[in-house]
């Protein structure tokens, strides 16, 4: 099922349940001693375009290097794939890093592309249907991290995950493994899954990776404060606010935040807000992790790690699980 945002607005009484899980996120995670958004909702129409701009930044290394892997591992990392494989990936985007994979799959395969963005899906798939003819492509709109429906016809075939981008650390380390236990559900008993997670290194990397010069990752942050202007009520002036990314050594993460430039008050559904001059919201986190150490995450998911491969310059890491 595709459906533009048109449609989605259409929708009526859809689209106001989805209205009323934002809001009521909204309102839970600013009510926090720590005030924090859900990441979830940095990627409508507009954070999903900022968020392609963030994958070419010079600065933002992480889509670039787990490419260069990819392309290079290409056929090892789908060894084994049949005209029966089904390539399944978690939150999708505009899938351009995928056609690595995808070109290694045999005619018959099939492929199932999951992401919020049903506007990304439909792009990709127009994109992909012209590249590869022979491919089976089966769009879901969704949330990875809920229950997935399974595209009808597909059942029973086997099944290969794939979960780029480091979107794994974008999660709590508990949280991390339920999802890779989920998604052993739903891969199956024979499944495997290829995953992309960003190596601990040097600090200066990792925060210029995320304070990049032309601001575009300072937009992407802001666009959660935008979101809210345009679908709950005009809460914020996003000029009180400023983006901040910092390594959290403790945690092994980074941390985005929005900084309150000002003391202040806003106003949501009639709840009243305020921040102090230099207090967050909390955002974003991206954990990272050294190879060893994702492989013991993975295992107490009930997954076998079987490889990992890196760049040369060890900045990324592309493991393969079964
Ligand atoms: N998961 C990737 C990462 O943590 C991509 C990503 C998610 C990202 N949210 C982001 C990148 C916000 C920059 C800013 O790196």
């Amino acid at each position: 099922m595709m459906l533009g945002h048109s449609q989605l607005a259409g929708l009526g009484p859809r689209a106001r349940v989805l209205d009323e899980a934002f809001v009521g996120a909204v309102l839970d995670g600013l009510s926090m001693a720590q005030k924090t958004l859900p990441c979830r909702y940095f990627y409508d129409a507009r954070g999903s375009d900022l968020f392609e701009q963030i994958t070419e930044l010079e600065e933002y290394y992480p889509m670039r290097t787990e490419a260069s892997i990819l392309k290079a591992h290409a056929a090892a990392l789908m060894g084994g794939a049949t005209s029966d494989s089904v390539l399944v990936e978690f939150g999708s985007g505009s899938s351009r890093k995928t056609e690595f994979l995808l070109a290694e799959l045999p005619p018959g395969a099939a492929y199932v592309p999951i992401d919020v963005s049903p506007d990304a899906l439909a792009q990709a798939r127009v994109r992909l249907a012209r590249r590869y003819p022979a491919l089976d492509i089966r769009p879901v709109v969704g949330d990875f991290s809920d229950a997935v429906r399974f595209p009808q016809g597909l059942r029973g075939r086997p099944r290969v995950g794939f979960f780029p981008g480091s979107t794994i650390g974008n999660l709590h380390r508990p949280d991390a493994a339920k999802l890779l236990s989920r998604f052993k559900t739903l891969l199956g008993g024979s499944g495997r899954l290829i995953i992309g997670v960003d190596l601990k290194k040097d600090k200066t990397i990792l925060e210029n990776a995320y304070n990049d010069r032309l601001g575009v990752t300072a937009e992407f942050n802001l666009n959660l404060l935008a979101r809210i202007n345009r679908e709950i009520e005009p809460a914020f002036d996003l000029e009180a606010f400023t983006h901040t990314a910092l390594y959290n050594d403790l945690e092994g993460r980074i941390e985005m935040h929005l900084v309150s430039q000002l003391d202040q008050a806003f106003e949501i559904r009639g709840r009243p807000f305020r921040m102090r001059a230099g207090e967050s919201i909390h955002t974003e986190n991206s954990y990272k992790y050294a190879a060893s150490e994702f492989q013991a995450l993975a295992e107490r998911a009930g997954w076998s790690p079987a490889s990992v491969r890196t760049d040369p310059r060890g900045l990324f890491s592309v493991h393969v699980l079964t």
